[in-house]
């Protein structure tokens, strides 16, 4: 599970300095904004999804990672007061995030003309993601809100230094990203 996050994160990165060259300076006030990173005007998913929840969950399973010692047993010590930090303030914007978008009256998947993620390479594009979440806005609100609720689980966790708790509930919030992907990203595919 882990791995796998590590793989796609080197590939996302490389997709989240791509968009950054092509972001507005409105959007780029949101990121340096409070703590919680939505403005009163929700960004769309596209920008969501590469500038916060891509860094964010990995600034939560990243770090939780570091709480394995050398024979592959979970050990809270091992993870620093600067970590469990990093852990929490990640696990927040998340829940955050989420639950703006459970809220939202309108969920918006990309400004005119912006290509997602390997659009075209067997990824549909932003029309036909948007046709799917108009068709199905309440699913997509649930699995926003499911998001949150694991990430305030994880934020439990965190308040415990429970490291057990924590590895669980970060695989839990990889599945509640790959589930909505499932659904909304690349419907009919793995
Ligand atoms: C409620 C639905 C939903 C949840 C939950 C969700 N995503 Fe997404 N995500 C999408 C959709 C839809 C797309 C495709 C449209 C787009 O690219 O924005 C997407 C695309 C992405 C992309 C590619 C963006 C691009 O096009 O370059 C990344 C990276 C991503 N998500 C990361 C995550 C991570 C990490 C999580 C969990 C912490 C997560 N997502 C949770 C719906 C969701």
């Amino acid at each position: 599970m882990i791995r796998t996050v590590y793989v796609s994160g080197a590939i996302f990165a490389a997709a989240i300095m791509m968009a950054a060259c092509t972001h507005s300076a409105v959007e780029e006030e949101v990121v340096v904004a409070e703590p919680v990173a939505v403005a009163p005007e929700l960004p769309t998913l596209y920008y969501a999804m590469t500038d916060i929840y891509q860094p964010e969950f990995q600034g939560v399973a990243d770090t939780a990672f570091w709480a394995y010692d050398d024979d592959g047993n979970l050990d809270s010590s091992l993870l620093t007061d600067e970590q469990w930090a990093t852990m929490k303030a990640s696990a927040e914007v998340l829940r955050d995030t989420s639950r703006a978008f459970a809220a939202a009256e309108q969920i918006r998947v990309a400004e005119d003309g912006e290509e997602l993620f390997n659009e075209g390479q067997g990824f549909i594009a932003s029309e036909d993601v948007q046709a799917i979440i108009d068709a199905e806005p309440d699913g997509f609100k649930a699995m926003m809100t499911y998001l949150a609720d694991e990430a305030e689980r994880t934020l439990d966790a965190i308040e415990a230094r429970d490291a057990e708790a924590l590895s669980l509930s970060s695989d839990n919030l990889y599945a509640a990203c790959k589930t909505c992907h499932t659904v909304y990203w690349y419907p009919g595919r793995r």
